[in-house]
């Protein structure tokens, strides 16, 4: 039986980690080649190999997204290898520190736009020049609940969030004519190593984390994969310019 995503060519970034990693793992599995890109060099090697071990085909590349001349190695690096580029999962990402918005250190703010909001711009301006000359591709770019409302102590998590929907939206109407789609993921509150870091592995602080979830747990990454294989495949293909909420009810309350 042909894969879904079969000959198919997927790039995902902070792939070492949480959802890009489950992403990652879905991708080879639908039968896509994937190019795994983040910082953590170790882990998306091991990640790498494992794809590889299964059968599937993947590579690494060691890529900070908060350096434009990076992003743009990493897309010629992946197309020098495979010769195109189908879809992209811009999802590396940091939270930052907590402190509120009369509290906020410049040089948070400054690290947490660079990574968060910078870096999927820098990685739209090169996949898109890639797709442009195909004239096809599909990009999520990973934001979050803190993309529609406000979450007091991370002012610059949330605004680099609310601006990964405007990029999302603009590039998807100046892309529409080109074949190609580029939407958004909001997650909501999903257990991975970045969610451990925000609450300190305070258990209470994560209970209430999970009450807060009208659902009553937390998502799994593979939850989040999930939403986007299917933003990026065929299934999907009247949706563009989209932020699609996988939060377990959050942005319903
Ligand atoms: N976990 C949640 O509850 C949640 C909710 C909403 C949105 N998100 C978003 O999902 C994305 C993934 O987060 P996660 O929860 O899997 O966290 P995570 O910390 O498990 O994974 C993030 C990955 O991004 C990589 N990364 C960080 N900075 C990078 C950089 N400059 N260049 C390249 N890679 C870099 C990290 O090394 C790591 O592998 C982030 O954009 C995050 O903001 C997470």
């Amino acid at each position: 039986m042909t894969q879904q995503f079969e000959g198919g060519v997927a790039l995902v970034t902070g792939a070492s980690s949480g959802i890009g990693k489950a992403t990652a793992l879905a991708f080879a599995r639908a039968g896509a080649r994937v190019a795994l890109a983040d910082v953590l060099t170790e882990e998306g090697q091991a990640l790498t190999e494992q794809i590889r071990a299964g059968g599937g085909e993947a590579m690494f590349i060691e890529c900070n997204v908060g350096d434009v001349n990076e992003v743009r190695a990493m897309v010629d690096t992946l197309h020098a290898e495979w010769g195109r580029i189908d879809y992209a999962f811009n999802n590396a990402g940091v939270e930052g520190e907590q402190a509120n918005t009369a509290d906020c250190s410049e040089e948070n703010w400054n690290r947490v736009i660079n990574i968060n909001l910078r870096g999927v711009w820098a990685c739209m301006k090169y996949e898109l020049q890639r797709m442009q000359h195909q004239k096809s591709g599909a990009i999520v770019n990973c934001s979050s609940i803190a993309g529609e409302v406000g979450f007091p102590g991370i002012p610059a998590y949330v605004a680099s969030k609310h601006g990964v929907l405007g990029l999302t939206k603009n590039a998807a109407l100046e892309f529409v004519g080109h074949g190609i789609r580029v939407n958004a993921i909001c997650p909501g509150v999903i257990d991975t190593p970045m969610i451990h870091r925000f609450s300190q592995g305070e258990e209470d602080i994560e209970h209430q984390l999970e009450y807060a979830e009208p659902i009553g747990r937390m998502g799994r990454p593979e939850e989040i994969a999930e939403a986007v294989l299917w933003l990026c495949s065929d299934k999907a293909s009247f949706v563009t310019g989209h932020a699609l909420a996988a939060d377990g009810g959050w942005l319903a309350k």
